[in-house]
């Protein structure tokens, strides 16, 4: 299953190989007495407008954190120094966010998973300038799930995630409400935001990619987790739900639970998978989510362990989970969780091809052409089922540069959650079957995804989230049309 194909196939030797230099020259603590209690992020209030619309306020704004004692550097963040708070709505709930820009550069705020309007996406098109407001709104249509939302400016979309820019949107229904699972906020249900970043020796971080950062990804040296080094939560004994993140602008992470035997999945980016999958770890690519619930009841200690590791490059003890003597109130995982109606092959009426490569001096190309602004790369007439046939061509020999060059690539559609159809020929394992925003493809890979266009009409973005990739022109525009 995935969780062994991350390191088992021999085109990753490479990143094996590239793994072993870094560690030689960045290697982190991976030993840790945990004394930061796990940073939640808080839930963001609103006021209801006589209609009913819950109006938010976001603020992207500098500041400063310490990530380690007595030491400062220099970030962003919504409403505060670093992340943001987290988004809580309910389907069918209309909602209005307005956000000013507090920083000295152009910004954008983008709803990772939703499907909202095309003017209210976010995307490079919403720019904010500095002083100025925007304000996106929208009614909730799609099902629970785990969101997010960061900038999207055109180019600077890596540096202002870097920086902190990000938040996590949560939606609840009727499903969520029901099933018998954790669900009190920063108690038995956490917001787990994962970050790689890269200090320097006084503690302090930036961005300033080079070459091979643009090629390989802006990596890092620390994995923060709610934007703290190495915290601890406190957990009941039972079960616990985890909604992870992987928020990092470039690093794939593959996460396991050490002290546990498993770890039950039950929601990918769009929603609950139709029941709980047990796994040993987890694959998160930039910007895919994963709901998980732990059985800190079955644990062979007191601590449990979030492990990360990055591709064979760094191996992380991120956080730990201390588990207390109190019983949680849910003890035992569910057997089914929501039904997921597969989309049919014979609905799409068309396929698309999306070839992933890059190119000399690092810059990114999807069918051979790099992001511009002015021109609409495809054209989907709305209501219409696609099928896309993404190809990450780096790694297949047939590609300009291949070899040493070959990269991963994580592909998102805004607007849609979509089905995954097969990877390179065969169906996706269960973890990977139900509703998907983002998708991972390794070296060589072929995936085939099908996608209803029933969100609205207007211009949407496509794009590898490896946030570098992105900025230096990996991605494209589709332009939803009503006939
Ligand atoms: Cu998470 Cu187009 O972005
Ligand atoms: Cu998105
Ligand atoms: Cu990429």
């Amino acid at each position: 299953m995935s969780g062994i194909r991350f390191l088992e196939n021999h085109d990753r030797m490479r990143f094996v190989l590239l793994g072993i230099l870094f560690l030689v020259f960045m290697n982190p603590a991976s030993s840790l007495e945990s004394k930061n209690p796990l940073p939640i992020p808080s839930l963001l209030e609103y006021r209801t407008s006589s209609d009913g619309t819950k109006n938010f306020i976001l603020t992207a704004q500098k500041g400063e954190t310490d990530f380690f004692d007595g030491t400062t550097t220099s970030t962003m963040g919504y409403n505060g120094n670093y992340l943001g708070p987290t988004i809580r709505v309910r389907r069918n709930d209309r909602i209005s966010i307005t956000v000013f820009n507090h920083l000295n550069n152009p910004t954008t705020v983008h709803w990772h998973g939703a499907d909202v309007p095309a003017e209210s996406d976010g995307g490079p098109h919403q720019g904010i300038r500095p002083r100025r407001s925007w304000t996106a709104q929208f009614r909730v249509r799609q099902q629970a799930a785990t969101l997010w939302y960061h900038p999207h400016f055109i180019k600077t979309t890596g540096e202002q995630v870097y920086k902190g820019l990000a938040g996590m949107l949560i939606i609840d229904d009727e499903v969520s409400d029901r099933l018998q699972i954790p669900h009190e906020y920063g108690v038995d249900d956490l917001p787990i935001i994962l970050q790689e970043r890269r200090f320097d020796g006084e503690g302090r971080f930036d961005y300033r990619p080079g070459m091979p950062d643009l090629m390989h990804g802006y990596f890092g040296n620390r994995l923060l987790v709610n934007g703290s080094v190495e915290p601890y939560a406190d957990v009941p004994r039972g079960l616990s739900r985890l909604r992870l993140l992987n928020g990092s602008n470039s690093t794939l992470l593959r996460i396991r639970f050490d002290g546990v035997d498993s770890l039950y999945q039950i929601a990918s980016d769009g929603g609950f998978l139709e029941r709980p999958v047990p796994l040993e770890s987890i694959i998160l690519s930039p910007g895919e989510r994963a709901e998980v619930l732990i059985d800190f009841a079955s644990a062979d200690s007191e601590t449990v362990r979030l492990v990360a590791d990055t591709n064979g490059r760094n191996t992380y003890t991120a956080m730990e989970f201390h588990i207390g003597n109190q019983d949680a109130e849910f003890l035992s995982v569910p057997e089914y969780l929501t039904s997921i109606e597969p989309i049919q092959e014979s609905e799409a009426r068309l396929t698309r091809r999306f070839e992933l490569q890059f190119g000399m001096g690092g810059r990114m190309f999807i069918n051979g052409r790099q992001m511009n602004m002015n021109r609409i790369d495809e054209v989907v007439r709305l209501g219409d089922t696609e099928i896309w046939h993404i190809v990450n061509i780096d790694g297949m020999g047939g590609g300009g540069m291949s070899g040493m060059m070959s990269q991963p690539h994580s592909f998102h559609i805004h607007a849609v959650q979509f089905q995954i159809l097969d990877i390179n020929g065969k169906s996706p394992p269960p973890e990977l079957s139900g509703w998907k925003d983002t998708v991972l493809l390794w070296p060589g890979d072929q995936i085939r995804v099908i996608i209803r266009f029933h969100s609205y009409p207007g211009v949407y973005m496509y794009h590898c989230h490896l946030l570098e990739h992105e900025d230096n022109g990996m991605m494209g525009q589709f332009e939803i049309v009503e006939e």
